[in-house]
């Protein structure tokens, strides 16, 4: 069974849109509330919640972050920077776990992921914080054999497979390619030992394919889970999206 993590980021994105400039970023007129959306994709079958608290601030608020902790029943994923405030930050919250993505230009590789090859002990430090806290670290990254294997090498449990790459490929002739090397991507984590997950432009068309994946644990979905609730209300995305994860 392939699992679900909603990434309730685009709704805060909305709430944001209007209400940037209020002195709250909750009660009132104040709309939409990202936690009430976890609460309900919790309700059609969300298997976890995931924030990204941006360093820009220019979705999820800090108070966001801590009103879900105490609000959601599944698992609270925390996608952050590898910074000493998102570390410090992470520690006081206790999500169930975090995924480090990168933030800044150094952090990045060429096609998008973290660059642990490049951040390799800052890497390390943080996954070590992490367990030493029974925190699950994540590593959000390019599939390729340098940065799956210095995954492994710090000792990250899981990775996320970015599959951006693929997803802009999709109606074009690198469609094949990119699907490709998720594949070995994912084949390889799992070989070293690693619980492969993956995310980012994963959408209603795609997911057909993106579900044959190998080894798979997990998909973070948000754009177009948020796009399609505009229509059909965020539990009928949700059941939609994991009866097609699932079929
Ligand atoms: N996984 C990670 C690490 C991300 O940064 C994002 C984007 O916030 C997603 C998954 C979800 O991507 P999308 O919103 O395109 O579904």
């Amino acid at each position: 069974m392939l699992l679900l993590g909603v990434n309730i980021d685009h709704c805060a994105t909305v709430r944001q849109a209007r209400y940037r400039q209020a002195p709250a970023t909750v009660g009132g007129a104040v709309e939409p509330d990202p936690v009430t959306l976890a609460v309900l994709a919790e309700r059609a079958g969300a298997d976890g919640i995931t924030i990204h608290l941006r360093e820009d601030r220019r979705h999820i608020q800090e108070r966001d972050v801590w009103r879900t902790r105490e609000t959601i029943a599944t698992r609270l994923n925390l996608e952050m920077a590898c910074t000493p405030w998102m570390i410090d930050f992470a520690l006081k919250l206790k999500p169930d776990s975090v995924c480090l993505v990168p933030e800044s230009r150094e952090e990045i590789t060429t096609e998008g992921g973290l660059d642990v090859v490049g951040q390799r002990e800052r890497v390390r430090a943080c996954v070590e914080a992490m367990s030493a806290a029974g925190i699950v670290t994540s590593l959000f990254i390019d599939p390729n054999d340098a940065a799956i294997e210095a995954s492994a090498a710090v000792k990250a449990p899981w990775v996320e497979l970015h599959t951006g790459a693929y997803a802009n490929a999709y109606y074009g002739a690198r469609r094949a390619a990119e699907f490709q090397r998720l594949r070995l991507g994912a084949v390889r984590a799992h070989d070293l030992g690693l619980t492969v997950n993956a995310g980012h432009g994963i959408n209603y068309v795609n997911i057909a394919e993106v579900r044959t994946l190998p080894h798979l644990h997990e998909l973070n979905i948000g754009h177009s889970l948020i796009s399609r609730a505009l229509f059909t209300g965020i539990e009928e995305a949700v059941r939609e999206m994991k009866a097609r994860m699932n079929p």
